[in-house]
């Protein structure tokens, strides 16, 4: 999730760039770039890409510009998506003549037809970005005689993908111009500066009044004021929006953590994720592959390794991957996968699924899988990271940067993908029909709106836990693709609320857990419509029999299965093997209400760490 900020108006420019890059930090980067404009017709770029020290470093490199009278400016921290965190992919992004640049958050879903198109036509370009296609989209409308606004207003229609961007150019220094669809963008002024930005933080101490701005919006800003226009070229309305934060709330979006704000932005990550990959052709697109489809057809076994939460996500997969390929799945926590002597070979794929890509035992699962001389694909959400460079291909979950220690957002991005692999490996198998992917795919860009649903129970939820608040153990049952679901349940009130909670295979109950179970137990139920729900009900029905409390997670016309003094919290009914991404989300919401109703610090957790790079 990349910081976006634009500033025109003239005075310490560059020092205001840099200090709203700073407010954005808590985004997560690995790069970090500016772009100012100079009166004589000059612009100068400064970038780093040295990680958590890129900013330091632009900060002093721009130091030199500390006097130079500035007209305009654009600053931009990536965190990377298309392309690794190097150098070259570091924003703000040049067109061929260098006359204009470019910023962005998001992503330009149809960047590689765009960009062979562009080469095509003897466009050059130095970065593996997708936003280097909009520079030079941009140039190619401009080398028409067009002034920059105009060539926003066209080039916007050519991209698909939910996107914010900001370009400045020599034609016109004093002017920026933005483009935002479904991707932030607010527009900020002090009187005498105009400014744009991603986030409010990046312009909280430095702009007094604040403008939201409408999904695709062009907007002229310069210091004599703003114009916008809509998606059809006509004038527009901006709306001035109070901003009463602190800098700390602002870094929450006004949310009282990073986890509620995590939970939250669940439906744009899993949207991210899943943007653009299917190509017309059917065919799924991995992000960075060494791995040919025919190699991927000779595979007859896939090994899936992960911990914690990911390992969760790769559950599912392996219910997934079976079902539509008729492979064999197995599925090992990282550590075992190490010392156990596993079954691989070259027609094995070992799929390693972690949000960090540094976990240590799954880097070290993964590099054991090389020695056996497995292909090997790493499903991660931190471009650049150990396993992304290790692995023969990568999967990359676009949810952003998670600072809550406790993974949700990234959770359900990991599914998302894991489901597009096990689509990927169904088509090169034969096993699904091209219009059986494409039905699915459709189902899957669906769900985010699915998830929008159940966040809307939040409230409902809390008052759910308030109810079994003061209960001493929690179990969780779920059938099939339901029991990972339980596992990550149960995982997450452990992590956050320390109360005693244990996921089962429903069918499980009898043999053992059933022994724990009296009034003081609670047991929550993973009962979507699915063939295996008749037999989820026998098991409530286990569960009432020894006074326990019922909690149903359940599809709309399932309310009746709930007796007096139980609870139903009901997900929207989709796909069977698509479930998990919906019926995760009450649980989430179960146990971070749950560990602020004890008051904890659901962002961090006592002995956790989000990152564990030790054995
Ligand atoms: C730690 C974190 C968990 C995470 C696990 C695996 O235990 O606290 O939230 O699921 O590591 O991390 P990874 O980065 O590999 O997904």
């Amino acid at each position: 999730m990349c910081g976006i900020i634009g500033v025109v108006g003239g005075g310490s420019l560059a020092k205001q760039l840099t200090d709203g890059l700073r407010r954005l930090e808590y985004r997560g980067y690995d790069s970090a770039g500016i772009v100012i404009t100079l009166p004589g017709g000059e612009m100068q770029r400064m970038r780093a890409a040295n990680g958590k020290n890129s900013l330091a470093d632009l900060e002093s490199e721009s130091q030199s510009l500390a006097s130079a009278d500035i007209l305009s400016g654009i600053g931009h921290t990536r965190w990377a998506t298309h392309g690794g965190p190097t150098l070259p992919n570091a924003h703000p992004h040049y067109d061929c003549s260098e006359r204009l640049a470019v910023i962005q958050n998001g992503i330009v879903e149809n960047f590689a037809e765009l960009k062979g198109q562009l080469i095509e036509r003897g466009h050059s370009f130095t970065s593996e970005t997708d936003t280097e296609v909009i520079s030079h989209l941009l140039e190619e409308e401009m080398n028409t005689g067009i002034t920059l606004l105009e060539a926003v207003k066209i080039a916007s229609h050519r991209m698909r993908g939910a996107m914010s961007f900001v370009a400045i150019s020599l034609d016109a220094p004093g002017v920026l111009i933005g483009f935002k669809r479904m991707a932030p963008m607010i527009l900020g002024t002090n009187g005498k500066q105009w400014f744009i930005a991603s986030d409010i933080p990046a312009i909280l101490d430095q702009a007094s009044t604040f403008y939201h701005l409408e999904d695709d919006s062009v907007v002229s800003v310069s210091k004599d004021g703003v114009e916008v226009f809509a998606e059809d070229g006509t004038r527009a309305e901006m709306t001035e929006f109070i901003v009463d934060w602190t800098l700390e709330s602002a870094e929450k979006a006004g949310f009282e953590d990073f986890m509620s704000k995590e939970i939250f932005e669940q439906p744009a990550a899993l949207r991210d994720t899943l943007a653009g990959r299917l190509r017309s052709s059917g065919e799924i697109e991995l992000d960075e592959t060494s791995i040919s489809n025919d190699a991927l057809a000779r595979i007859n076994k896939v090994f899936i390794v992960a911990c914690g939460t990911s390992y969760h996500a790769g559950m599912v997969a392996k219910y997934a991957i079976e079902h539509w390929t008729k492979m064999p799945v197995e599925l090992d926590i990282s550590s075992e996968f190490r010392y156990r002597d596993p079954v691989v070979d070259e027609r094995t794929l070992v799929v390693a699924v972690s949000q960090s890509g540094e976990t240590l035992d799954t880097l070290a699962a993964l590099h054991e899988a090389k020695n056996l001389g497995a292909q090997t694909i790493a499903v991660c959400n931190v471009v650049g990271s150990s396993m992304a460079r290790l692995a023969d291909s990568v999967l990359y979950t676009r949810a952003g940067p998670e600072v809550g220690v406790a993974a949700t957002k990234t959770h359900t991005a990991q599914i998302g993908a894991l489901l597009l692999l096990a689509l990927k490996l169904s088509r090169i198998k034969g096993q699904l029909y091209p219009n059986e992917i494409d039905d699915i795919y459709h189902e899957l860009v669906e769900i985010p709106g699915k998830i929008e649903e159940v966040l809307e129970k939040w409230d409902f939820i809390r008052s759910v836990a308030q109810v079994f608040s003061e209960r001493d153990r929690f179990y969780f049952i779920g059938r099939h693709v339901g029991f990972p679901v339980a596992l990550e349940g149960a995982l997450k009130l452990k992590e956050i609320s320390y109360l005693p909670a244990e996921g089962y295979p429903a069918g499980e109950l009898k043999h053992g857990p059933i022994a724990m179970l009296d009034k003081n137990a609670v047991v929550i139920a993973m009962a979507s419509k699915t063939r295996l729900f008749e037999k989820i009900v026998s098991n409530i029905e286990e569960v009432r029999a020894r006074d326990s409390a019922v909690i149903v997670i359940g599809n709309h016309g399932s309310e009746s299965i709930i007796k007096e003094g139980e609870y139903f919290i009901e997900v929207p009914q989709v796909h069977p093997l698509l479930a998990p991404l919906v019926d995760v989300v009450p649980l989430q919401i179960f146990a971070y209400h749950m560990a602020r109703i004890h008051g904890e610090d659901v962002d961090r957790p006592r002995n956790l760490a989000k990152t564990v790079t030790v054995e």
